[in-house]
């Protein structure tokens, strides 16, 4: 097994301050002096032909045909009556034949998405009006999502007082679109720091306009756990109270879990958990003395070590650690409408190969047992007894080392698929090169991983050419993790993940570059367009070298 530190070596830090290079600025690409548009991710296809633009007015009205329409059409309407200040009525579009030049149509019917593909949409626009039309509700909110895009950056903002100079047009456009992976994932830690309810919900907001569809969530960890569990309370009673770094504490209740579970799935965001298991559980074990082998609780950790903790697998705990295992799983998927529920299974690195797999063995059977489908980090792919279709998670290099693939593979043999996070170039708490108080001289981020990471890292790596022998079909999807050992703050948090995670969202979603390479200045030339909707809505991204960035 694989064991990995998370600490930064002296080598690395060696390496990074020789790699870092200086801020570049760059001018902003223009047309006709305005900022170029574009849609990140790629769509498939998008044609912006040579005509008049649409223009939304105080007179358009959103009109919505077709099952769960109306909602999507609503949800569009909220953010974009705020910045407007425009009625944008939501009508029944079922009966009215005519439509109106300055209407929205939002239409969910089958056979409107290309190819019949779940989550696809078409977006047509121009002077006659907009479309958008999907077979389900799902593609017409990503339809939404390239709208939003497409329209002033000002659409994003909470003041109405910054109407564009040339009004709310979009430019004529014929947008054919569908996801390459069906999991799109970003996951946050909360555990080494709590990030509060309305933090979360902003990142849901953030991620949905990158058609990302997955929140991971890492609720626990030996630093804290962070959600309400009936059975047993004191995992958050004295389970939650710290941090690393000891800045505190904090918890969700379970109010205010099924607020964040709601808010994603209003965006078409399912909300995985994860309890991290058997190791990662020093928070756990400091609040039942049961649930430790000695039957001492062992203190709080504020430290960012890992690899420290271990849940008992002797037979005199067995009846705790399986009922823990039972509530808590139970618990965790009677809060989780999505079908995946996150066991764990990494660093475990206090925990014997023997007793690892007996563990492992009855978590998977208790995440099963909910009826969830069961995702691991790789390393729990030394077990041959996981349930059917549990999923591995690869979070070792884009190059693997040690048995790191043949762990990952493990899953598909036993008839399930992956998720890719190759920590290289995917864990967004990676140091990056040109540190403005640098180099490397803020307190965020970390090395470990082979940082520091740059954004073209982030996005020149190909999902199929990482681990030899898993087809495009064995890729349930690859998801962008962010570690907060050193990140407390929503303002550190955006810094940290915008703007890689678009590079990662473009992976996700766009379709694999037919000779193999990446359309970089693509990519930068709309990313740039879309720092311009980053600043709308007051994301505080890192503005690193290599993208024109609108000053
Ligand atoms: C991990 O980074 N230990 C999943």
């Amino acid at each position: 097994m694989p064991r990995r530190s998370r600490i930064a070596h002296p080598t690395a830090i060696a390496l990074a301050l020789v790699l870092a290079t200086p801020l570049t600025a760059c001018t902003a690409p223009a047309q006709n002096g305005e900022p170029m548009t574009g849609i990140v991710p790629a769509p498939v296809s998008a044609d912006y032909p040579d005509r008049a633009p649409f223009e939304l007015d105080e007179t358009t009205r959103l009109v919505a045909s077709g099952e769960g329409a109306a909602g999507v059409a609503e949800t569009f309407a909220a953010l974009a009556r705020t910045s407007t200040g425009y009625p944008l009525p939501v009508v029944d579009g079922t009966d009215s034949a005519e439509g109106a030049a300055s209407d929205i149509a939002f239409v969910v019917a089958a056979g409107e998405a290309p190819d019949g593909a779940a989550e696809g949409y078409t977006l047509e626009s121009g002077s006659d009006g907009v479309r958008l039309a999907a077979d389900t509700p799902a593609g017409l909110f990503w339809a939404t999502q390239s709208l939003r895009q497409l329209l002033p950056a000002e659409i994003e903002r909470t003041d109405a007082e910054k109407a564009p100079a040339d009004g709310w047009t979009v430019p004529a456009a014929s947008v054919s679109d569908a996801p390459r992976f069906a999991y799109r994932g970003s996951m946050l830690d909360v555990a080494r720091h709590f990030f509060p309810v309305q933090d979360v919900l902003d990142h849901i907001d953030r991620i949905a306009l990158l058609k990302l569809n997955v929140l991971h969530l890492h609720l626990t960890d030996d630093q804290g756990w962070r959600l309400q569990i009936d059975a047993w309370p004191e995992l958050t009673g004295i389970g939650a109270s710290t941090s690393t770094g000891g800045d505190g504490g904090g918890f969700y209740t379970k109010d205010d879990y099924r607020r964040i579970v709601e808010y994603a799935a209003e965006r078409f965001v399912t909300v995985v958990p994860e309890v991290d298991l058997p190791g990662h559980t020093n928070a756990a074990l400091s609040a039942y003395p049961e649930l430790n082998c000695e039957g001492i609780a062992p203190k709080p950790y504020e430290g960012i070590e890992v690899g420290f903790s271990s849940l008992c697998a002797s037979p005199e705990r067995a009846e705790a650690t399986d009922r823990f295992l039972a509530d808590v799983l139970g618990e965790v998927a009677d809060l989780t409408p999505g079908p995946w529920l996150h066991v764990g299974g990494d660093e475990s690195l206090a925990t014997s190969e023997a007793d690892y797999l007996d563990l492992v063995r009855r978590i998977t059977a208790a995440g099963a047992a909910t009826g969830k489908t069961v995702i691991g980090w790789h390393e729990m792919g030394a077990s041959r007894d996981l349930p059917a279709d549990t999923i591995g998670q690869y979070w070792d290099f884009v190059t693997p080392r040690d048995d790191a693939a043949a762990l990952t593979t493990s899953f598909v043999e036993q008839g399930g698929s992956v998720i890719l996070s190759p920590a290289d170039v995917a864990y967004l708490d990676m140091k990056y090169p040109d540190d403005p108080d640098g180099p490397l001289g803020t307190k965020l981020g970390q090395l470990w991983a082979d940082g520091p990471s740059t954004l073209e890292e982030a996005y020149a790596w190909e999902p199929t050419a990482i681990v030899p022998g898993l087809a495009e079909s064995d890729i349930l999807g690859i998801e962008a993790p962010v570690w907060t050992e050193t990140i407390s703050t929503a303002p550190d948090l955006e810094f940290m993940v915008f703007p890689r995670i678009t590079a990662i969202a473009e992976i996700a979603w766009s379709p694999a570059p037919a000779d193999g390479a990446r359309d970089e200045a693509s990519f930068q030339a709309r990313l740039a367009a879309l720092g311009t909707h980053l600043d709308a809505l007051g994301v505080s991204y890192r503005k690193v070298g290599g993208v024109p960035w609108v000053e």
